[in-house]
């Protein structure tokens, strides 16, 4: 910790438009957390270009390539020491972390999801096929939810949750754009905020 401020590491699978939120909000609604690296489990995710032009270290750790889960999770956690993170905020990240690394960074992993848990949430709820499930379903309102991380898939403790109204006529591309614009880019800056004042605060 520096300047007053946690380090926070950012990890991406994709198109990173929470990260770009999460950058957009720097100085801003984040005040008390620096982003200090970001991590892609998918070397052409765009979200390390976001990264890279941003100005700020960027890597790519291959499950595939690293031979496994337990090795990826072994050069992650070393990359992790290595830049003195404080706080891992997974912003569209699609590996499920094991139990020894959640625990090992009990309270300090973030999550976005993209429904209201505890509604379309879980293993097999990720990216698209959540507002699929919510479409086939015939919710009115979904939204989306930050919540800690730990060992159950969606499990973790929530922390900000925002409502989001399903429109007649809506497809699954139409729906993840409104609750991105309405809910995701709105709470995951301030849930970073939020956790980053309690760590800096010692609690
Ligand atoms: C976001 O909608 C995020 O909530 C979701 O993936 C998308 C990533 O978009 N995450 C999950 O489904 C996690 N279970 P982005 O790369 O543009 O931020």
């Amino acid at each position: 910790m520096l300047n007053g401020k946690i380090r926070a590491a950012v990890l991406v699978s994709g198109g990173g438009t929470n990260l770009q939120a999460i950058l957009d909000a720097r100085g801003k609604v984040i005040r008390s957390a620096e982003i200090a690296l970001v991590v892609s489990n998918k070397p052409n995710a765009y979200a390390l270009e976001r990264a890279r032009t941003a100005g700020i270290p960027a890597l790519a750790l291959s499950p595939k390539a690293l031979g496994g889960k337990e090795a990826f999770e072994r050069e992650l956690a070393r990359v992790l020491e290595e830049h003195r993170i404080d706080l891992i905020v997974l912003a569209g990240f699609l590996v499920i972390l094991s139990p020894d690394f959640t625990r090992r960074w009990d309270h300090r992993i973030l999550n976005i999801h993209p429904a209201l848990i505890p509604s379309f949430c879980g293993k097999d709820y990720y990216g698209l096929h959540v507002h699929e499930a919510a479409l086939a379903r015939g919710v009115k309102v979904t939204g989306a939810t930050v919540h800690f991380v730990n060992e159950i898939p969606d499990g973790g403790e929530i922390l900000l949750q925002k409502a989001v109204e399903v429109l007649p006529g809506d497809t699954p591309e139409t729906l993840q754009r409104r609750v991105m614009e309405q809910a995701e880019w709105i709470l995951l800056p301030k849930a970073v905020e939020l956790v980053s004042e309690q760590i800096l605060s010692g609690e």
